[in-house]
């Protein structure tokens, strides 16, 4: 299978996961369609595909990746509710359909936020007690820390600081880009990882790995909102100068932005294929189709 083929399936087995998970009988009507709409408006599932691809490639537990695939995602798709909120992005487009508080109002976004967010961990712990095995919860533990107040809402918060009158150079902007973006890269690695017996050296490996790749993200990300095609990307564009946000477009323009992107896939290739060789093709294909993603 190739490298399109196999995300394919992983993604139908998460989004089949996902439609489980968020049946939720006892919730209000309202704030269930809240929630899926933003799930079911798709994305490209990168996290998850990450996470099964990693325990793949260490022969570990699928049923366990599949119910840390799915937590991730869902706090990946509430950051993103809340990222679009006016007091943060004030963006109208997310996933090729109006953003989340476009559709519900901006109590009901909040809350469809907070609510994947919460059952998230709900649906990931209940799931450990079928599991009784102690790197499941190393991985939810460090999916709670790399989503939380050290990792990616330090960046958001780091990130609204860096608007106007914030400081803008490169070690604020790799501050912001690692916390926001790549801690949530890293820990959809490692909770793949933690689906087998990782040694310390391979969690590493894959820490250094995810990294990078976390941080090739973002730069794609600044450059499509500054050069994409909005009918591909699905979502408001431009919005990062108009904020005046500090991001590699901003603080290198559009072309040495492009450079550091191809710079940081190299460094990415290394961290990999030094600790597994040919067993990670999936891994590196991730880089390559991260550096050349138009959406
Ligand atoms: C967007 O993430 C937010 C960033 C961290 C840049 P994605 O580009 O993965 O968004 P979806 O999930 O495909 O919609
Ligand atoms: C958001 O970064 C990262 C998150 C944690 C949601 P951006 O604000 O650049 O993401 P987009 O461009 O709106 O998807
Ligand atoms: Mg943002
Ligand atoms: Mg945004
Ligand atoms: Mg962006």
């Amino acid at each position: 299978m190739n490298y399109s083929e196999r995300s394919a399936e992983y993604r139908n087995v998460i989004n089949e996961a996902l439609a489980d998970a968020l049946v939720l009988k006892g919730t209000p009507k309202l704030l269930r369609d809240a929630m899926k709409y933003s799930v079911d408006a798709g994305g490209k599932r990168i996290r998850p595909c990450l996470t099964m691809g990693v325990c793949d490639m260490v022969n570990g537990n699928r049923r366990m990746a599949i119910k840390l695939a799915c937590g991730i995602e869902m706090i990946h798709t509430y950051s993103l509710i809340h990222d679009d909120l006016p007091c943060m992005d004030d963006d109208d487009m997310r996933r090729g359909r109006p953003s989340n508080h476009k559709v519900f109002g901006e109590g009901q976004a909040v809350l469809a936020g907070d609510g994947l967010l919460t059952y998230a961990f709900e649906w990931m712990l209940e799931a450990g007690l079928n599991f009784n095995d102690p790197n499941y919860y190393r991985a939810v533990a460090e999916i709670a820390k790399r989503a939380g107040v050290s990792g990616m809402i330090a960046g958001q918060s780091a990130d609204l600081m860096s608007e106007n009158e914030g400081i803008k150079n490169e070690a604020e902007l790799n501050y912001i880009h690692t916390r926001k973006t790549a801690d949530m890269l890293i820990a959809s690695v490692l909770a793949g990882a933690y689906c087998g017996n990782p040694t310390e050296e391979q969690l590493i490996c894959l820490e250094n790995y995810a990294q990078k790749i976390g941080l090739l993200f973002q730069i794609k990300d600044d450059i499509l909102d500054a050069e994409g095609d909005f009918a591909v990307v699905g979502k408001t564009l431009g919005k990062d100068s108009a904020h005046n946000k500090l991001t590699f477009v901003s603080l290198y323009g559009l072309e040495k932005a492009k450079v550091l992107a191809e710079s940081v896939a190299r460094e990415a290739e290394r961290k990999l294929l030094d600790a597994f060789g040919d067993k990670c093709q999936y891994l590196y294909d991730t880089i390559y189709y991260i550096l050349n993603r138009s959406n």
